[in-house]
């Protein structure tokens, strides 16, 4: 998933961070990802360790690492994915409120997507209340749909909007693709919590932070994936279909810091990592003044070239090079 603040480029350059501390072998580690998003950091460290603890305040956030990280037997899905794929249409929510020809008229999916998405859905649903799915599989299946669902929205990017007229990749039909998770002995951790509130409660060796670095509201940008994941009933807001939606802290440029000093304070864990870049609401200087009062710290760095969407032509995006920053506690 094209996820804001991804760290899929970066996995390597975290990893050889975490190697140069706690050395190579994690093999006795627990491992937290507290802001989990896509759940890839955790994906990456999942065969390498202990236990993944995971968590992130999104719902659809949950779900994706419910299956990447919680799911680690093997399950038989194909019969169910060709069953999802072949099913007739519905004219459920999806379609009415957020895809083309539907009564709202907000085109963040083309007609016959917005139908399948809602078929979809609720066939998953039926299957889990008639106890035909164990909750592994409900994840699994669930994570399969937003992943697929996301590949062919008819957005720029994030859901904070949808393109007029549908684009190429957006006409495509949908197909439920396994959100394969990878198989191992260990038994892993998944929340869906306030990570200030979690912190309390949990303890491990090695804590990963990557909380939002600007004022971008995730639940916000990614509405669409929490309204298809919880398939609940609401009036959707405005042109843009809203949900109410989470306002994280960490994205308040006056109290972000205050959340992050009690985070680091609550901390039960050895090793704290922390991934920001020179264009975050808290500054260098600030998050080294905050984490040197709890124990030895250290910093590394990497150029990392972004690409951004440009406003102007959805078509093009342009790259620009920030500053990564691994920030390093022993407590
Ligand atoms: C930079 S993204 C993490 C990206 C992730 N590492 C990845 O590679 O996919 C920040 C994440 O923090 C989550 N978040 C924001 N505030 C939070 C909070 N107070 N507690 C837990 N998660 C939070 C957001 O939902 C978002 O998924």
């Amino acid at each position: 998933m094209n996820y804001i603040g991804s760290k899929n480029k970066l996995a390597d350059f975290i990893k050889k961070g975490v190697y140069s501390v706690v050395g190579d072998d994690l093999s006795d580690k627990i491992f937290c990802d507290i802001f989990a998003g896509t759940g890839i950091v955790g994906r990456n460290f999942k065969d390498e360790v202990k236990q993944i603890i995971s968590n992130d305040l999104e719902y659809y956030s949950f779900v994706l690492n419910k299956n990447y990280i919680g799911n680690h037997e093997k399950i038989d899905f194909q019969i169910y994915l060709d069953e999802l794929n072949a099913l007739n249409d519905v004219e459920g929510f999806i379609f009415e409120q957020y895809s083309q020809n539907g009564k709202a008229n907000r085109n963040y999916f083309s007609e016959n997507n917005g139908k399948k998405i809602d078929a979809t859905r609720q066939k998953i649903e039926e299957w889990k209340n008639n106890n035909q799915i164990n909750n592994e599989l409900y994840y699994f299946l669930l994570a399969s749909l937003l992943e697929s669902a996301d590949k062919i929205a008819n957005t720029a990017s994030v859901y904070g909007a949808y393109l007029k007229q549908i684009k190429k990749s957006a006409e495509k039909n949908i197909n439920i693709l396994p959100a394969i998770f990878s198989v191992n002995h260990n038994e892993h951790q998944v929340f869906n919590e306030d990570c200030n509130v979690l912190i309390k409660k949990i303890e491990g060796d090695i804590l990963y932070l990557d909380p939002p670095y600007n004022a971008r509201q995730y639940g916000a940008n990614y509405h669409l994936l929490n309204t298809i994941a919880k398939y609940d009933t609401f009036i959707p807001k405005g042109k843009t279909g809203l949900r109410n939606y989470n306002k994280s802290k960490y994205c308040n440029k006056n109290s972000v810091w205050v959340s992050f000093e009690n985070l680091i304070q609550q901390a039960n864990f050895k090793y704290i990592f922390l991934s920001y870049n020179n264009e975050g609401l808290m500054s260098e200087e600030t998050i080294k003044k905050i984490m040197q009062k709890y124990g030895k710290y250290d910093l590394i760095t990497t150029d990392y070239q972004r690409f951004k969407a440009d406003k102007t032509e959805n078509r093009n995006h342009f790259a620009t090079s920030t500053t990564e920053f691994l920030h390093i506690l022993e407590k």
